[in-house]
């Protein structure tokens, strides 16, 4: 176990390198961070999700009013990796371990402490994306947002019609709710993660919510099931990624077998 975690850092380490500082050093930001904490699909996600100083360069990249002793911090440690002509992920890793291997330290970096790692850095990057959402549309300074402060591009008329499609007002505004868990009509910081990423939300009307949209979006008939050609066209494809995500490549069950079992009544 403790080899192939090893591995697993070293190839993260060479991935840093290649994939994300490459376009970092182009100045080639058009894609932003994909945010989901779970399920980094890409990547950048991943590596982004390990080291926090890329978190950092991308934030004074992309953050103008950053303080130039941060820029310079920033920059001045990644001069230090690089000191000997390349990236040196030894040296970068010889700084990162002893912050990976808190409980125990005992040298050595397990499955648990890793993950632990991983999470606290992702969830630091859901939090900062969080802010800057909150710092820009919070135009009365009161730490939340209306759903009116944050879709000022919705007309009166837009609101009345409460359309129900995907980014009309009404679906927003469904989502927005299920945020808002005191229902004051207002999201705290707090209720503003949920909203901006249901998917590592807690709350649970959020969940719901996204629950049933996904289903709403599977269900081509609309009659509230999924039959076994909705199954296949949508949702195995995804089913699949998790399962070769989870276990590192194991093959899935087969699209009839999974549904057979998942469809508990038998009713197709
Ligand atoms: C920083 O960027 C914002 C938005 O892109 C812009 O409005 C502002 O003028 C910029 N500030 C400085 C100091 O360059
Ligand atoms: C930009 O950086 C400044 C100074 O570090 C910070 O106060 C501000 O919240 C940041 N803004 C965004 C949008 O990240
Ligand atoms: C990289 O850093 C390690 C640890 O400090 C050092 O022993 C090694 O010589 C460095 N490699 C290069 C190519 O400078
Ligand atoms: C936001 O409001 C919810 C519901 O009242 C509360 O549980 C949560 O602690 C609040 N978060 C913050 C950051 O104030």
């Amino acid at each position: 176990m403790a080899k192939v975690v090893v591995y697993a850092v070293i190839a993260t380490a060479f991935l840093f390198f290649f994939v994300v500082l490459a376009p970092f050093l182009r100045d080639d930001h058009r894609k932003g961070p994909g945010l989901n904490r779970r399920f980094g699909y890409n990547i950048q996600d991943r590596t982004l999700s390990f080291d926090p100083l890329l978190a950092q360069m991308q934030r004074s990249n992309t953050n103008n009013t950053t303080s130039a002793s941060t820029r310079s911090g920033v920059i001045e440690t990644y001069q230090f990796l690089i000191a000997s002509g390349k990236l040196n992920t030894t040296l970068r890793l010889t700084i990162l371990f002893p912050l990976l291997d808190r409980d125990p330290k005992d040298y050595s970096i397990s499955f648990n402490e890793l993950e632990a790692w991983i999470i606290r850095q992702s969830m630091d990057r859901l939090d900062y994306s969080t802010h800057v959402a909150l710092d820009s549309k919070d135009k009365n300074a009161d730490s939340s947002v209306s759903f009116r402060e944050y879709f000022p591009q919705f007309s009166d008329t837009d609101l009345a019609k409460k359309g129900m499609e995907h980014g009309e007002a009404g679906w927003w505004q469904v989502r927005f709710d299920a945020a808002d868990i005191d229902h004051n009509g207002l999201l705290n910081f707090t209720e503003l993660r949920d909203f901006l990423h249901p998917e590592d939300s807690e709350n649970e009307a959020t969940l719901k919510w996204l629950l049933r949209d996904r289903f709403k979006q599977m269900d081509y008939d609309d009659d509230g099931k999924l039959n076994f050609k909705e199954f296949q066209d949508h949702v195995y494809a995804s089913y699949v990624s998790y399962v070769e995500f989870e276990t590192a490549g194991k093959e899935a069950p087969k699209p009839h077998d999974k549904f057979h079992e998942l469809d508990v009544n038998h009713d197709k």
